[in-house]
């Protein structure tokens, strides 16, 4: 009997792996977590060590370090494997590789018997989820990837300094491509129930200042590759809030990327839209009416995505 027993396959223990594992453990999100690397040795001491923390954790994980096997039984599979950006390079520089990577990967993943939701983060990750989804077969709402839920979180915690609101109560998204297509959905954001172009009218606040904060929420993962070679405890962390979302069937809206199928005039393209996340994976895409000038740039994040996609599939 396995019922009420969640089990998370992670797949790469690399540093956005081992960050997202940490984190399910203080977290206490899952009672199985399986880690499997290509290297494994590495993905034996990266369990041993999280081990030795349970006596601390809320509550109780089962970690140890398996194979493709393992996801036969699992709810969720999360593959952060692949090359990581070095300084210089763009998230979409990285497609070739990658794809090449993730077709062994979902093919080993499937061939165990797997009939549960992936979850992405591998760079350039709105490509790779399509990969991902098109490799699997599985339903459009089963596979999905961690989007603009980072750029979201930094959009958020940004603003939370300027306007020194918790950042829980600000509402604002990033939506497109994680990368440097994104974009920021002004007309909908709201620090608590407040419109943000409310606050506009208060000159201690300007749109060149917000304007600002959004360049460095799209440019923030090379300010820090730039100064620590990598980042992975954000990712890690929204990698968890996912999972948490689906695991505790939460219905909980995160700018996820999904497969869009006519939402905001788009088809046959995965990339970050806000979306309702519960136990059966993506249940519903939220489109938001985007003003003229955020449909103009959500439209060229998409083409860019999909002039970059065309050749590797
Ligand atoms: C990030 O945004 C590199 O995609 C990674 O932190």
């Amino acid at each position: 009997m396995r019922e009420n027993i969640n089990r998370v396959v992670l797949i790469g223990t690399g540093a956005v792996g081992c960050s997202y594992a940490y984190a399910m453990l203080n977290q206490g999100i899952a009672e199985e977590l399986v880690l499997v690397d290509v290297n494994e040795a590495k993905a034996e001491g990266e369990a041993m060590d999280l081990n030795h923390g349970i006596p601390f954790a809320p509550s109780p994980t089962k970690i140890w370090d398996g194979s493709y096997a393992d996801c036969k039984d699992a709810d969720l599979v999360v593959i952060t494997a692949g090359l990581p950006q070095k300084p210089g390079e763009t998230r979409l520089d990285l497609v070739e590789k990658n794809t090449k990577i993730f077709k062994q990967i979902v093919r080993g993943v499937m061939d165990s018997g797997f009939d549960g939701i992936f979850l992405v983060a591998t760079n350039p990750v709105d490509i790779l989820t399509y990969v991902t989804w098109k490799e699997s077969g599985l339903p459009k709402e089963r596979v999905i990837g961690s989007g603009t839920t980072l750029d979201t979180a930094r959009f958020r915690y940004m603003l939370s300094e300027y306007f020194d609101v918790d950042a829980r109560n600000v509402h604002a998204y990033i939506i497109g491509e994680h990368g440097d297509t994104e974009l920021p959905v002004w007309s909908h954001a709201s620090i608590g129930v407040r419109k943000l172009e409310k606050f506009l009218e208060d000159p201690d606040y300007k749109q060149d200042e917000l304007d600002n904060i959004f360049v460095n929420v799209r440019d923030a993962a090379y300010h820090i590759i730039n100064r620590k070679g990598s980042t992975y405890y954000g990712i890690g962390m929204s990698l968890a809030r996912v999972t948490k979302a689906i695991l505790s069937n939460e219905n909980c809206i995160l700018t996820v990327s999904a497969y869009l199928e006519g939402e905001y005039g788009q088809q046959d393209v995965y990339i970050g839209v806000p979306a309702i996340i519960n136990r059966s994976g993506i249940r519903e895409i939220m489109e938001l009416e985007l003003n003229e000038e955020e449909q103009i740039k959500f439209e060229h994040s998409v083409k860019v995505l999909k002039e970059t996609m065309a050749p590797v599939l």
